[in-house]
């Protein structure tokens, strides 16, 4: 389903490799738990998959579609990810509005975008929060948000980057 191939990454104002020849092999049905202390590439290799920054080496494939200029737009629609940090991925003033968005921008019609927005609050366990505004939950409250948003677009793959955990 999805293959990261000798991927090698370098942000510009680094002298050191985020990312050093990884290979990374997902199928189908699977669930990968990535575990790495903090700072060791997690997210950059989130980054990577929807093409908000491009490997300097390196290859990205979904099924049978190389990530590239023509194709990132098709990755995007395939791929939901819930960054580390919700907070910048909120864009309605309600629970449900956030959700809706997302729909909305996809062209999903009414009917099918209210039940589709109710069933993905029901599955994160907030469907008491419809009016709430996003940025007044707490932080777990905020990541089931999140989540709701992506479970409502039905994509092919969803990445889960979890908040960071606060080394002493
Ligand atoms: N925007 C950026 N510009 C420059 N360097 C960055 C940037 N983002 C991350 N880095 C660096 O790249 C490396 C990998 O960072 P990344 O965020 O992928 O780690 P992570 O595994 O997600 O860590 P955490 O567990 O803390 O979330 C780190 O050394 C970090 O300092
Ligand atoms: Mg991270």
């Amino acid at each position: 389903m999805l293959k990261f191939k000798n991927i090698t990454f370098t942000y510009d104002d680094k002298n050191r490799n985020a990312l050093e020849n990884v290979n990374l092999d997902v199928n189908k049905g699977e669930w990968i738990a990535l575990v790495g202390h903090n700072g060791s590439g997690k997210s950059t290799l989130a980054k990577l998959l929807v093409g908000l920054i491009q490997p300097s080496h390196g290859e990205i494939w979904l099924e049978n579609m190389l990530l590239n200029d023509s194709t990132v737009w098709d990755f995007r629609k395939r791929i939901g990810i819930v960054f580390q940090n919700p907070d910048n991925q909120f864009v309605g003033t309600t629970v449900e509005d956030d959700v809706a968005f997302g729909l909305e921008n996809a062209g999903i019609e009414r009917d099918e975008m209210l039940k589709r927005v109710k069933e993905s609050i029901d599955k994160v366990g907030m469907q008491n929060y419809l009016k709430h505004e996003p940025h007044q939950l707490s932080g777990g409250q905020k990541q089931r948000v999140a989540i709701a948003g992506v479970l409502a677009l039905e994509p092919d793959v969803i990445i889960l980057d979890e908040e960071r955990i606060k080394a002493k």
